[in-house]
């Protein structure tokens, strides 16, 4: 199940050490091409020896061979490996991980690769709960990195409880479930809308709102790393999603997004409309600046046009069209109304009632709206969280 893939393990210095032997073995025989980088310190606790007879390729420790001067280069590894899971990884990695610290091979490496990171920790448990740990892994987890969870049982000190690196064989399952996921949307070409338009009343002013657009960069790294093509449209925002897969498209208007997003439609399997759209603009532009005056200023606004009713309309048999619904008042039926309108196939619902939802926040709580009438109430997540359960419907819907 993993012919063709590259996998690179980078092991630290821990107990659970020996128990990569094993994956290692796993790993191989399911058809994975396996490499190993490891810190100095866990040498002591598995030798290189046993890990390079079982992955049929050198280990890798120092940065360079001090007998012929050869360099280990971390960038060439990292550039072959499809996976990088570090495993077992220590309070100290996750640490200098967490911090950019690049004082070995296995950092370094960390630090140069174009692929995917799996973190499966390993430690004691007062270590493993400390607030030090779960801040760093949390920020490693916001890096898009993924994180296994240390499990519960019988530690190495003799202690019992959460910290165990999980079994040889269940991280087998997780690498194998990672690259299904992967490539269920390869050849599939998304258009995903994002951040908010800004309408302008004069050269220095504009009708805006608070989206950031983290929402839709979570969902188009999501979309990315299965595999799609993805056409991103994006409101002005400062950050927006790396990936080669994606084509970055930059408007500033609800006018030029829905411009945008009706050419690109066509040749795509999906839309995902994240953006926060106005749905009113100035109806004259002022050429100048407007100047201060005592009296009130009268504007008049008129609706933009609704990039998610039209995308409705034309979709064809096969095309899927999933929008969100930003609300404040009387959530599930104003968003179940949006989702018959527009003639959506799912429609994601946020409220700004939620503590930790809508903008600007790396967290969202969101309710998923089926056609049918099906209403799954989500648990609050990070937004790279709320993008994958998203996904996984659109994977559904696309079958
Ligand atoms: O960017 P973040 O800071 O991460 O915040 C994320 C978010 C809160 C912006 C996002 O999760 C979200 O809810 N996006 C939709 C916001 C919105 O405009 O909701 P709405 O209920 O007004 O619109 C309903 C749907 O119609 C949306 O899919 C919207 O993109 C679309 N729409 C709205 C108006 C319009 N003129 N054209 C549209 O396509």
């Amino acid at each position: 199940m993993l012919k063709g893939k590259n996998i690179l393990l980078g092991v630290t210095g821990s107990i659970a050490a020996y128990k990569i032997a094993t994956l290692i073995r796993l790993l191989v025989k399911e058809g994975a091409d396996v490499r190993v980088v490891m810190t100095p310190l866990a040498k002591e606790f598995i030798t290189p020896l046993t890990l390079a007879t079982l992955s049929k390729h050198p280990i890798l420790v120092d940065f360079f061979n001090p007998e012929n001067g050869a360099w280990n280069s971390h960038v060439d590894i990292g550039l072959w490996a499809d996976l990088y899971l570090v495993a077992p990884a220590s309070a100290n990695t996750i640490a200098k991980m967490a911090h950019g610290v690049a004082d070995n091979l296995l950092l370094t490496t960390y630090l140069s690769v174009k692929c995917p990171v799996m973190v499966a920790s390993a430690m004691d448990l007062d270590m493993y709960r400390h607030p030090t740990t779960q801040r760093n892994i949390e920020q490693l987890r916001s890096y898009g990195n993924i994180i296994v969870e240390a499990t519960s049982g019988e530690l190495a000190s003799g202690l019992s409880g959460k910290g165990r690196m999980e079994e040889p064989e269940k991280l087998l399952d997780i690498i194998i479930q990672f690259f299904a996921k992967r490539q269920s949307l390869s050849g599939k070409k998304i258009l995903v809308t994002s951040g908010p338009t800004h309408e302008p009343i004069d050269p220095v002013r504009f009708i805006g709102n608070h989206s950031s657009g983290k929402m839709g960069k979570s969902i188009a790294l999501e979309l990315a790393y299965r595999g799609a093509t993805v056409v991103f449209i994006t409101g002005p925002v400062s950050i927006l999603p790396q990936h080669p897969n994606i084509q970055t498209i930059h408007v500033e208007t609800a006018k030029q997004m829905h411009d945008a997003a009706l050419e690109m439609f066509d040749g795509c399997s999906a839309a995902i409309l994240a953006a926060a759209v106005a749905d009113f603009s100035p109806k004259v532009v002022q050429k100048q600046k407007v100047k201060r005056k005592d009296d009130a200023l009268v504007l008049e606004l008129v609706p933009t046009c609704d990039i998610a009713k039209e995308l409705g309309k034309l979709k064809q048999k096969g095309q899927v069209v999933i929008g969100f619904a930003l609300e404040t008042e009387n959530e599930e039926a104003n968003a179940s109304a949006k989702l018959k309108s527009k003639n959506l196939d799912l429609i994601v619902l946020n409220s700004l009632n939620e503590k930790g939802a809508g903008f600007g926040t790396d967290t969202n709580r969101v309710t998923l709206i089926h056609r049918d009438g099906t209403v799954t109430p989500k648990e609050l997540k990070t937004k790279e969280e709320v993008a994958s359960d998203i996904v996984d419907e659109l994977v559904g819907l696309l079958k």
